[in-house]
């Protein structure tokens, strides 16, 4: 009796062994788990999330972010343009399609300030100066608008745009104009 019993224990812990075994290496050998990402979400070190429940945003900060990330397209469109300008040759091709889509966005700057969304505080952002100076807003925007224009038509009409003295002064005017809008009423 006492033999059947044993041998019934060696069996099972056999089997018992025999299952672990298995379990184990086919577990070592399964593919890595499937990593789940939420989107919206980051897709680099510099890229702020927008992963705030959109119930939970205002409309002021929607504003304000709609037109922070209308800044940053704009700038991304000026510094591929300089550096399809100066440093690389494979995209001298896309000059004229870049400058006249800036010259486009330069365009629409009054929609985005169009609310009256200041930043708070030490807040980065929008100066009150926006609303309360809009004449001078205006000059500004405008003064950006005719530079941004006038960069694009000459980069349509050059024949060569990288050898182009007149090309790279534009893009330094439109440059300036960043900066003396930023100057006046931008904190950051
Ligand atoms: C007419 C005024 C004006 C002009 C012209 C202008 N900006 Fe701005 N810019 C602003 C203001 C005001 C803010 C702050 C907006 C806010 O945070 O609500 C801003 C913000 C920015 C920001 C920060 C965005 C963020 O994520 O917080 C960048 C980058 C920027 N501008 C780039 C540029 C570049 C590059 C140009 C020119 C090619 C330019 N801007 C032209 C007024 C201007």
């Amino acid at each position: 009796m006492n033999r059947i019993a044993d041998h019934c224990k060696s069996s099972l812990l056999w089997l018992l062994t025999l299952f672990f075994t298995l379990t184990l290496s086919t577990s070592l050998n399964a593919a890595p788990q499937k990593t789940e990402i939420p989107m919206p979400g980051p897709w680099g070190d510099d890229f702020s999330e927008t992963i705030t429940d959109p119930e939970q945003v205002g409309d002021t900060a929607s504003t304000q972010r709609f037109r922070q990330q209308q800044m940053q397209m704009l700038s991304a469109y000026y510094r591929s343009l300089e550096q399809a300008l100066r440093y690389s040759a494979d995209h001298h091709g896309q000059l004229e399609n870049l400058a006249s889509n800036f010259a486009h966005r330069a365009q629409q700057l009054p929609d985005w300030f169009r609310e009256r969304t200041p930043a708070h505080g030490e807040e980065s952002g929008a100066l009150e100066r926006v609303w309360e100076a809009p004449e001078r807003f205006q000059q500004h925007m405008e003064q950006f608008r005719e530079r941004a224009a006038d960069l694009a038509d000459r980069v349509e009409r050059s024949s060569d745009a990288v050898q182009d003295e007149a090309v790279e002064e534009k893009l330094n005017r439109v440059r300036h104009q960043c900066l003396a809008c930023h100057q006046e009423f931008r904190h950051r």
